[in-house]
């Protein structure tokens, strides 16, 4: 989502600024800005759309200053216009801002009918315009700030800037995070420590309700009750490089190939003696467990989907399915021997933070997994196991999937040993399938420009269809978001029973079906929705080994062939298909398949 940068130093701020905001753009935008002091008088530029816009507008109209604020917003209140952009001014004070102002709408009257004039349709504005109030009131610049916070409800991450002052950038964080970076002469800000690769590894981060003054002499750092606190530094091993394509046309498709390399590690993990213990998870006391809620959102919701098999099926558990944006609204029980599993990539998506906050809240025993590890869910969980992805930049998660899915295999063995219910020849043949994984991705690769012939027919019709029974249920789930958010193509996954239950009736010539039939025990079954599709002139696109393609390769329209795995392990083997399938229908229509519209990488808002 929105992206804060900030910068005081001894050069002109706003190159690194930009330059900063560039490596923010994988979070998904759809304005950006920046404020600069020279000579005391605060500079504001902002430009609706992509970053390229406020570039060119900086070259037409260069603004001067050692010390600036940046933003790209990500619209929640307000169209995404140049006005509603961040900064967000009022006559002396420029804010940046992440997150909501839950409670903007009081603040606004009561500033309106004291005579403050508002421009745009932001809940930020609010921020300036109170912290102006203040200062026309004679407080210091920390007691302004500090009397601001204390009104602001909601979530917030915010950067202060102040006319007339051009060695101090004030920060508050609630909820959103914010991070100090520090070297010899400079100290920057951002929300992300990924935006100071290159720039800094010396980080310090910001704790729930603490304030910040920075300033030449150093930074001040104040707690929520507004009391000096020391806050440590932290190293951090992004480098530059970390960034790049690495000869690849998008991060999608880099990400796509790291699979086979990020997977190899996380099956390691999983499959060394005592990785539990290993990763600090040895307290959680997985033989008294009873029960297992897995909470996400979207593609991570599907890790959790996949997961719940598993633990049913290797473990004998029962496991439940939570989006984790409902879940707090039905008032459900937490039993004391459940353990609910949180699963997110960048740990900061607001909803599944807030259930995890609800399971904290009521003592129940809680596990996230996780790609950030230095994210505010690993913070608060009580225990965080890592993916071992490493970064993932593009907005459609592909690599983290995978190897949440491995790390979620890996638990589900793990607690099927402790409760015996798995032999120790079960349990090898289940090891040497997870061993074997990198290997058949590699094979699926391979086969990249047959899947583009597929998505060449598939970009031609308006809409599809995913279907599979058993795993391939919550795998059709996941082919469907990664190609509607990647080709914008409407795209629907479905258990294949549910077909002839309503759906069916969509099916037309320009309705194309991708049906995912391992030969398994469900083959059979799934074969004649195939079959009933296919009697109402719909379009099939099989995914399945050689033994399904060889039975019914030659009815349907399109096949490709799939290396026959572990049939527990067939959700990891035929995601890669899909994940390829969306990234050549984006390109084919020649949209932006690493920022796709509307989207943001990190959801910090519920
Ligand atoms: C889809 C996608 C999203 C995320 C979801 C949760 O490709 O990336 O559906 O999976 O927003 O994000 P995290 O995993 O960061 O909690």
């Amino acid at each position: 989502m929105c992206g804060i940068i900030g910068y005081l130093g001894k050069n002109e701020a706003s190159p690194i600024l930009l330059e900063s905001l560039r490596r923010l753009e994988y979070r998904g935008y759809d304005s950006a800005g920046i404020t600069t002091i020279h000579n005391g008088k605060l500079f504001v530029k902002k430009a609706a759309g992509r970053l390229v816009n406020l570039a060119d507008l900086l070259v037409k109209e260069p603004i001067r200053g050692k010390i600036g604020i940046g933003h790209t917003r990500w619209a929640t209140h307000g169209k995404a216009t140049t006005i509603n952009a961040h900064p967000q001014s009022s006559n002396n004070v420029s804010v940046v801002h992440n997150g909501i102002i839950e409670n903007y709408k009081e603040i606004k009257k009561q500033l309106i009918e004291e005579g403050y004039f508002f421009r745009s349709e932001t809940d930020t504005e609010v921020i300036p315009l109170l912290c102006q109030k203040f200062l026309d009131q004679g407080y210091s610049y920390t007691d302004s700030v500090h009397q601001t916070v204390d009104l602001l409800k909601g979530q917030y991450a915010i950067c202060f800037l102040f006319e007339n002052n051009d060695d101090l950038i004030f920060l508050a964080r609630s909820g959103s995070p914010l991070v100090i970076g520090h070297s010899r002469s400079t100290t920057y800000v951002a929300s992300d420590a990924l935006a100071l690769a290159g720039l800094t590894k010396e980080i310090t981060y910001l704790e729930d309700g603490d304030t910040a003054a920075i300033s030449r002499e150093g930074t001040t750092i104040f707690d929520s009750s507004h009391k000096n606190v020391h806050r440590s530094k932290t190293f951090v091993s992004i480098n530059a490089i970390d960034l790049q394509k690495g000869g690849f046309k998008h991060y999608m498709l880099k990400e796509i190939h790291e699979q086979p390399k990020a997977l190899a590690k996380a099956i390691q993990t999983v499959t060394s003696e005592n990785w539990l213990d290993e990763a600090s998870v040895g307290n959680l006391p997985l033989d008294e467990i009873e029960g297992v809620n897995l909470l996400g959102c979207g593609t991570a919701e599907y890790a959790c989907m996949i997961a719940s098999y598993w633990f049913e099926n290797l473990a004998k558990l029962p496991g439940r399915t939570e989006i984790a944006s409902e879940f707090k609204y039905r008032d459900p029980i937490i039993k004391p021997n459940d353990l609910s599993i949180f699963v997110s990539q960048s740990g900061e998506t607001a909803d599944t933070l807030s259930a995890l906050r609800y399971v904290i809240k009521n003592k129940g025993h809680n596990l996230s997994i996780l790609n950030n590890l230095a994210s505010t869910m690993a913070k608060e969980s009580t225990y965080s196991l890592p993916i071992h992805a490493d970064l993932e930049l593009s907005v459609a998660s592909t690599k983290a999937f995978t190897c949440q899915l491995v790390i979620l295999a890996g638990l589900a063995l793990e607690l099927g040993k402790i409760r015996k219910n798995l032999s120790r020849k079960e349990y090898e043949q289940y090891r040497e399938g997870l061993l074997n994984l990198p290997g058949y991705i590699n094979i699926i690769l391979d086969l990249s420009e047959e899947i583009r012939k597929i998505a060449q027919f598939l970009t031609e019709c308006p809409n599809a269809l995913f279907i599979g029974r058993g795993l391939m249920f919550p795998t059709a789930l996941e082919g469907a978001l990664k190609l509607k958010e990647i080709s914008y193509i409407h795209a629907e996954g479905m258990a294949a029973g549910e077909l002839k239950h309503g759906p069916i009736s969509l099916i037309e010539r320009t309705f194309p079906t991708v049906v995912l039939a391992p030969s398994d025990y469900l083959f059979d079954k799934t074969k004649s929705n195939m079959e009933e599709i296919q009697s109402r002139n719909g379009p099939i696109i099989l995914l399945s080994d050689a033994r399904g393609i060889d039975d019914v390769g030659k009815d349907v329209d399109f096949s490709l062939t799939l290396p026959k795995v572990h049939p527990l392990l067939t959700p990891i083997i035929y995601t890669i298909p899909l994940q390829l399938l969306a990234y050549h229908s984006g390109v084919i229509k020649g949209l932006d398949v690493d920022n796709p519209r509307h989207l943001a990488k990190s959801v910090t808002v519920e």
